[in-house]
């Protein structure tokens, strides 16, 4: 017989049947799976159906249970999906030192720089940056500012809610590839307003304005966040620079497209998770933009496939350095040259996390495409041209909720060549 977790002892007895197989609970057969060897069983309650307890069957005290806290399901991800207790952490990932941007020089050397850009661009899709002249002074008025946003008690974070017309704010319940991810955020844009389609429909001309929410507190928030913001933006297009350089085009290639950008900051806040080997603080995606710039604090959980053997490897955190990685829109302009990797959000049981990533996003009229120069016969187009407005406001409403069918995605737009 199995002592009991205190919550269960006044409803039934829970026997062990083919232990470590299964459980036999009120009648009903309960799976327990095998995560990072610890036994973990979880148990429906019959009073609160939304509820699951887990608890861990420590095997050399024989059977003893342990609850480890309450979870909601919505958060709870697939097996094949779950977070590994220890990642290997990536020497890998290229850290890359911009300093050479800040020289004296008129016209600095630039050819080693773009070339190290390059490969991690072709290897990984994403890379650290350090000496990217952005304040640390700055960054850490913003994080300061964050930590104090996200510490007050709901109802006040609530004030300024994201809902289907105010599409930026405060929000607590995103679900990425549908299962709910453990955080909060807040968002805002760095062009207010910034101009979108009014629907998803293809023959629909009409525009729509989306307007930032600003808390009263903390009172600087607003003023530290557009700062960042401007700085940020410098970052991206000098970024961008040096992308277009690594394929063989003008520096300016790009610059064009952002002209009346949809771009945003979030501020993520990740906080402990009693079961961190079962939910993600943000599932594995990629990231749908041109570029994302991000700053994460010292805790570190932000994992990213490996694309030469598709094994999740943590990002190290490095003292003021922000990564960067390539987006959907840069993996189809470059005709896949350079890919978006997908990448996820592990939490832990102690400590909460921030992080601060800035989506760089074109204007809403941009037609995402191969870029002409990239292609050839030898090498057709791989995606179809895309229109970024309707892509972007698609998935921001689908993002807001829970669906049933995937949200989009950029292979809908792939073409398939044949040999
Ligand atoms: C994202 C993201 C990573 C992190 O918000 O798209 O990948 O470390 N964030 O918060
Ligand atoms: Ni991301």
């Amino acid at each position: 017989m199995l002592p009991l977790p205190p919550t269960y002892r006044p409803q039934s007895t829970l026997f062990i049947k083919d232990f470590p197989g299964s459980f036999k609970f009120n009648q009903s057969e309960l799976a327990l799976d095998k995560v990072n060897h610890c036994d973990l069983g979880v148990i429906s309650h019959r009073q609160k159906p939304n509820s699951f307890t887990l608890f861990s069957i420590d095997q050399t005290l024989t059977n003893k249970a342990t609850t480890m806290g309450e979870v909601d399901p919505a958060f709870i991800q697939e097996l094949e999906h779950r977070p590994k207790l220890s990642t290997s952490e990536a020497e890998g990932i290229p850290l890359i030192d911009l300093s050479v941007l800040n020289s004296a020089d008129a016209e600095p050397d630039l050819q080693s720089l773009v070339s190290e850009i390059g490969n991690a661009c072709r290897e990984w899709g994403f890379f650290q940056i350090v000496n990217h002249g952005v304040s640390v002074e700055q960054r850490q008025k913003l994080e300061n500012a964050c930590r104090e946003f996200f510490a007050q008690p709901l109802e006040e974070k609530v004030k300024v809610r994201r809902d289907e017309v105010k599409i930026y704010g405060y929000y607590d319940r995103e679900h990425t590839k549908n299962v709910r991810d453990w955080k909060e955020v807040f968002d805002f844009s760095l062009q207010n307003p910034t101009i979108v389609p009014a629907s998803t429909d293809p023959d629909d001309k009409e525009v729509v304005e989306w307007h930032n929410q600003w808390p009263d507190n903390p009172p600087e928030l607003r003023e530290v966040c557009e700062e960042f913001a401007e700085e940020l933006q410098k970052l991206g297009y000098k970024l961008m620079e040096l992308i277009a350089l690594s394929l063989g085009l003008p520096p300016n290639r790009f610059l064009g497209f952002f002209k009346d950008q949809t771009s945003y900051i979030r501020l993520n806040h990740y906080p402990p998770c009693p079961a961190p080997d079962l939910a993600l603080g943000l599932g594995r995606h990629n990231d749908s933009g041109a570029l994302t710039i991000l700053y994460q604090d010292d805790v570190g959980g932000l994992e990213v496939k490996r694309r030469s053997d598709g094994e999740w490897i943590r990002v190290k955190p490095t003292p003021d350095a922000l990564i960067v990685n390539v987006g959907d829109i840069i993996q189809v302009w470059s005709n896949e040259t350079y890919k978006s990797m997908e990448h996820r959000v592990a939490v832990n049981s102690e400590r909460e996390r921030f992080s601060i990533p800035f989506f760089f996003y074109p204007a809403h009229y941009t037609m995402v495409q191969p870029l002409e120069e990239l292609t050839s016969e030898k090498n057709p187009p791989k995606y179809r041209p895309y229109n970024w407005g309707k892509f972007l406001i698609n998935k921001k409403v689908s993002n807001l909720k829970k669906l049933d069918v995937e949200n989009i995605q950029i292979h809908q737009f792939k073409i398939q060549h044949t040999a």
